[in-house]
């Protein structure tokens, strides 16, 4: 059985993310998001509140489960006894950043390695900042993200505000 961590803040989760964990799920048997803390980001939702929308969304896909997890990837890699991360690459900068990554992931824990995944030509645009950007400006934001995550956006921010 191959499982690999697919981590993130997510926050939310887009359909960009979900597109990377969809034709993961084509390589993989199982795959587990992950959300994590990113020290430099200041989050909309909780861990326990993106656990919970993710959860909600994936709850018809059984080869997928979230946990969350406030250390490195690879000690949570290492517990699990885990050696494959997945991590999406948009054309706009991403690729440094990762490479770096997971090559710091790997000298941590050889067994580790970083499978990338080119993010979908619909979604390469996509993150995060934006989409909360554009509901926070009134902009009709469901075709970036899966209903269920919009549901929890709409509580924690009203229909949008302009
Ligand atoms: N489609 C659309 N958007 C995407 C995307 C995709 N396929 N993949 C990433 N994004 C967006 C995200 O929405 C996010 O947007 P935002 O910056 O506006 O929030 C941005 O791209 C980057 O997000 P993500 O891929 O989730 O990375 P991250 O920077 O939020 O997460 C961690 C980085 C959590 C994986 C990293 O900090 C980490 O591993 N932390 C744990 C500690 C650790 O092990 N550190 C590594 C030491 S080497």
């Amino acid at each position: 059985m191959k499982t690999a961590i697919y981590p993130g803040t997510f926050d939310p989760f887009t359909n960009g993310h979900d597109d990377i964990l969809r034709r993961a799920l084509r390589v993989f048997d199982k795959v587990i998001i992950l959300v994590a803390v990113s020290p430099a980001k200041r989050s909309l939702f909780t861990q326990a509140q993106r656990v919970e929308m993710i959860t909600d969304h994936l709850s018809s896909e059984p080869r997928s489960s979230v946990d969350s997890w406030n250390g490195l990837i690879v000690d949570y890699a290492k517990k699990h006894q885990i050696n494959a991360i997945v991590r999406g690459l948009r054309p706009t900068g991403d690729f440094e950043m990762e490479f770096q990554m997971a090559s710091m992931n790997n000298h941590l824990y050889e067994e580790i390695d970083t499978f990338f995944l080119p993010t979908g030509g619909k979604h390469y645009f996509v993150s995060s900042s934006l989409v909360k950007e554009l509901h926070k400006n009134g902009r009709d934001i469901a075709e970036f993200i899966p209903d269920a995550v919009l549901k929890y956006l709409k509580n924690a921010l009203g229909d949008g505000v302009l």
